[in-house]
């Protein structure tokens, strides 16, 4: 059928260290499986600093780089790898844009934060990162490949 031909991709979502610090790890999970997404990873985690240097090597030419890293390993964040179709797309769209002040209402940014440095919410920007963050921070045999027992209204 219709849907059958649409491409299953795979994100990587972190709920940021002031996300598990406020207690909004329950919301932002429940956004994404409400949406329809199917979770395939998830755990609670103490990222060093050598791992977060590794996600964001993009922006290490970045003048706030130093205290992105700072940030991000300043907790435990939230990791998450959720499987779907488009699911990279329609994540950044529920997360909203990367400054919560732009970001809409209704949006998880738009909803939760205030500010770019306090942003809550990490989720991959491209099918090819989805799959490197996924693999960058769960090992193999933390991830599930499960099929959901409901008829597969969503796929
Ligand atoms: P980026 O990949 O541009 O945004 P997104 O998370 O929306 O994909 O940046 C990564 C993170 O770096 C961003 O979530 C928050 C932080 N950041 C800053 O602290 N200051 C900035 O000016 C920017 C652009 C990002």
């Amino acid at each position: 059928h219709l849907v059958a031909s649409l491409q299953v991709d795979q994100t990587y979502i972190m709920v940021k260290p002031d996300g598990v610090q406020r207690g909004l790890v329950g919301e932002i999970i429940s956004r994404f499986e409400k949406k329809g997404f199917k979770l395939t990873g998830l755990k609670l985690f103490q990222c060093s600093k050598e791992l977060a240097e590794e996600h964001y090597k993009d922006l290490k030419q970045k003048s706030f780089f130093p205290k992105l890293i700072d940030y991000i390993t300043s907790g435990p964040v939230v990791c998450m790898a959720w499987e779907g179709v488009g699911v990279v797309a329609s994540a950044r769209k529920l997360i909203g844009a990367t400054d919560p002040l732009q970001a809409e209402p209704g949006t998880i940014r738009g909803d939760l934060a205030v500010q770019t440095g306090r942003n809550v919410v990490h989720g991959s920007d491209s099918p090819e990162n989805g799959k490197r963050e996924v693999a960058l921070w769960f090992k193999e045999g933390e991830l599930c490949d499960w099929t959901p027992v409901q008829a597969p209204w969503l796929r």
